[in-house]
């Protein structure tokens, strides 16, 4: 998509017009839109049967509410009103909720180029511009590439005009594209079935990453993982038909490096439960989306390998495989041995991701990074505690914690902390083994986070999201369509290009 800032205000815009769809945001007051500079600009445009037709419609303003209104032959073809809600709620995230539902109703009505009139006052115009150009794309992707007949009749947007948006806000949409393109492709592997996104499909998408963006790939087969001593990581792959792939992609930046950063993401990419084997009622065939971490950190690399950000090293690594049932699967009560030489009592096989993980957070210390941060569809807990809207983050490190969910918070993601409570560990302990790889079903996302935290090097700065709940909207919300979300990516690009702080020193 093209986008441009145009900084004339509206009355000034409309005269110079030449997209086929309009989009004008309006606040609300108690009966509906409120009297607005634009109202009036928009009568003087269209016509004073314009207020009329707008009443008719009963359009109330509320946030995300959209009225099309059909211009025939005139340009542009279409005009939407956008409601904002009241202006004291307008924020950041209201603004991309408001571009995301303009572009959905563009692309509804048929116009492939927007001009989108939204408030901005009091949001940095920067940040504002690069959140409306985020979330027209987002909202807008569509994903057919399973239907025998796609629907080739459907419009795409391919620009966007942001009125009112001073020029200097351009330089900064050209981080839209390669971060929209690591969301997508996030969704795109997250949404592709099992026998599709299988653990050579996600080495071959890191290895197209690489191939395209200049990136180091080094991929681990069974027998160089055997040779680490992975057990725990090998126990679970080793119920599969399919060959475990780890998967460690390396982005090096041109000059100097400050940081060096590890980026790791649970990639199950189906998660059967094993021998404690998933039921209807537990969504067991949704499970092709529990590699939504490795999607995350894969489509990150997507974006971080397009933008090029200066100072910071970037490691990806996802530890693939299946949790599978055979005669040769791990049997609940199995004990493994992880690479850092602890023993684990798998006293449920489908705490999976946590095994997989163990094995890839003791490979990612050895890195010696400043910095470790994994990304995982870790618990059902998580997904009690805090729904689908907000990911779970745990860190040793309050400021790491902080700058992610800052970073969150400028992608429009949404993290909420959560306490590593080291008394809640005695859950875990084993009677035959250094420990179990499940506790108490209360506080499970919590049990979960200390268990991982075992495996990274004491007094690195580590934090954990659990997007169990957030990888995936039946119904869709926002710039999210229904399906895959592609959560994550935002916030780590955002982290790492803001020079990925977390505590120490640069
Ligand atoms: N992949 C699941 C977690 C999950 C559940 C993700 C629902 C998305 C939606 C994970 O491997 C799992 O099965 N966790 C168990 C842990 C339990 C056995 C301690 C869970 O949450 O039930
Ligand atoms: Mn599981
Ligand atoms: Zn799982």
């Amino acid at each position: 998509m093209e986008f441009r800032c145009i900084p004339s205000p509206l009355a000034a815009a409309l005269e110079g017009l030449s997209t086929q769809a309009l989009a004008v945001g309006l606040f609300s007051d108690e009966q509906g839109p409120a009297a607005h500079p634009n109202l009036e600009s928009l009568t003087a445009r269209f016509g004073a049967e314009f207020p009329a037709r707008l009443s008719q419609r009963s359009f109330k303003a509320k946030p995300g509410e959209c009225v099309t209104l059909e211009l025939l032959g005139s340009q542009p073809a279409a005009l939407i009103l956008v409601g904002l809600g009241e202006p004291a709620g307008f924020d950041g995230n209201a603004l991309r909720g408001a571009a995301a539902a303009a572009a959905k109703a563009a692309v509804a009505a048929g116009g492939a180029s927007l001009a989108l009139a939204l408030p901005i006052e009091g949001l940095d115009a920067s940040h504002a511009a690069r959140a409306m150009a985020e979330a027209a794309q987002l909202a807008t992707y569509c994903d057919e590439r399973f239907k025998s007949e796609p629907n080739t009749g459907r419009t795409q947007l391919t620009a966007l005009d942001l009125i009112g948006v001073p020029a200097a806000a351009q330089a900064g949409l050209s981080a839209v594209e390669p971060v929209c393109a690591g969301v997508e492709l996030a969704r795109q592997l997250v949404a592709a079935p099992p026998n599709v996104a299988t653990p050579q499909h996600l080495a071959d998408t890191a290895a197209a990453i690489a191939g395209d963006h200049g990136l180091e790939l080094k991929v681990l087969e069974r027998r160089d993982c055997e040779a680490l001593g992975m057990g725990a990581y090998l126990g679970v792959a080793q119920g599969s038909e399919l060959p475990p792939k780890f998967i460690h992609l390396t982005y090096r930046p041109a000059g100097a490096v400050t940081r060096r950063v590890v980026l790791v993401g649970k990639g199950l990419t189906f998660d059967s439960g094993g021998y404690n084997l998933k039921t209807a009622g537990s969504q067991i065939e949704m499970m092709k989306y529990d590699m939504g971490g490795s999607a995350a950190v894969l489509g990150a690399a997507r974006a971080i390998g397009g933008l090029r950000p200066e100072g910071v090293e970037v490691h990806v690594i996802v530890a693939a495989c299946e949790n599978m049932i055979s005669g040769g699967a791990v049997h609940p009560g199995d004990i493994v041995t992880a690479s850092n030489g602890k023993t684990i009592e798998i006293n449920n096989t489908d705490a999976e991701g946590r095994l997989t993980l163990a094995d890839a957070l003791v490979y990612a210390s050895r890195l010696e990074p400043h910095a470790i941060v994994d990304l995982a569809t870790l618990t059902g807990a998580c997904v009690i505690a805090l729904g689908e809207e907000i990911a779970g983050l745990w860190s040793c490190s309050d400021a790491l914690a902080g700058a992610l969910l800052e970073a969150g918070q400028a992608g429009g993601e949404d993290l909420w902390r959560m306490p590593l409570r080291g008394s809640y560990k005695q859950g875990l302990k084993s009677p035959v083994a250094d420990m179990k790889n499940t506790g108490p079903r209360p506080g499970g996302s919590i049990t979960a986070a200390l268990f991982l935290q075992d495996f990274v090097t004491k007094g690195l700065p580590w934090a954990h999201l659990d997007i169990a709940g957030t990888v995936w909207s039946d119904k869709g919300r926002g710039s999210d369509p229904a399906g895959a979300t592609g959560f994550g990516v935002r916030t780590l690009v955002n982290w790492v290009a803001a020079g990925a702080p977390c505590g120490d020193p640069a």
